[in-house]
């Protein structure tokens, strides 16, 4: 059966992740989360106290990011050292947002990313995936819900981790997010043409599952 390559995009906590997983898992795909790519960098420079543009971009050499599996779950690294734990706080995702707004971060993670696709058999997610990484995608999807539904998800899970969110908080936190990937000077986030749009704001994961598994389908046939 021929591979394809599936780029998935949308806002934060839309479930992308949970859903390319699931996908690449039922497809025996690889999954690349780029989001934890650009977390990794985050973290990096709020480890070291890296606030200016050009202190990053002269850090980025020294700064390799990549994936270890750990009990079958894919985990980032950062200089070898497994920061999974470390790169799903607000701190961090924030700090992700601000490097990711940074050309030469994205060309230095993109280039890597387009590598990670070359034998195709890959489900990668994040915000350019469609428009910038893989413009030649076979499938493209773009996944959307409202801000407080992805909200509320956001809060689920960080209460879940024993964190005690503030709901308001959170919400501000996605709008801002949002706001700063749409409208950043650099690949901001965007449906590619060719995309097809999917609303899960009152989808089941099982019944956006059923819908997606349909379009892979029909694209391997
Ligand atoms: O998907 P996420 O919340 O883990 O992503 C963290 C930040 O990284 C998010 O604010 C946007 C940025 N990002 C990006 O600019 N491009 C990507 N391909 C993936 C993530």
């Amino acid at each position: 059966m021929k591979k394809l390559i599936v780029a998935i995009d949308g806002y934060s906590s839309c479930g992308k992740s949970t859903i390319a997983k699931a996908l690449a898992k039922y497809a025996g795909y690889t999954y690349v989360d780029t989001g934890a790519m650009y977390r990794a960098i985050g973290l990096y420079t709020l480890r070291h106290g890296l606030t200016d543009e050009a202190a990053i971009i002269s850090a980025l050499p020294g700064i390799h990011v990549g994936f270890v599996m750990a009990d079958g779950v894919q985990h980032v690294t950062l200089n070898g050292e497994d920061v999974e734990q470390f790169i799903r706080t607000l701190e961090v995702g924030n700090c992700a947002s601000r490097v990711s707004a940074i050309k030469e971060v994205r060309a230095y993670l993109v280039a890597q990313q387009q590598k990670m696709g070359e034998a195709k058999g890959i489900v990668m997610d994040g915000r350019d995936i469609g428009t910038v990484v893989f413009p030649n995608a076979e499938l493209k999807l773009f996944l959307t819900a409202t801000p407080e539904v992805r909200a509320q998800r956001r809060f689920d899970e960080l209460v879940e981790k024993g964190l005690k969110p503030d709901y308001q908080a959170v919400l501000a936190d996605v709008n801002d997010r949002d706001y700063r990937d749409t409208h950043r000077a650099e690949s901001p986030l965007r449906q590619a043409e060719d995309a097809i749009v999917v609303d899960n704001s009152t989808l089941t994961r099982e019944q956006q599952m059923e819908v997606i598994i349909r379009l892979f389908d029909e694209k391997c046939k």
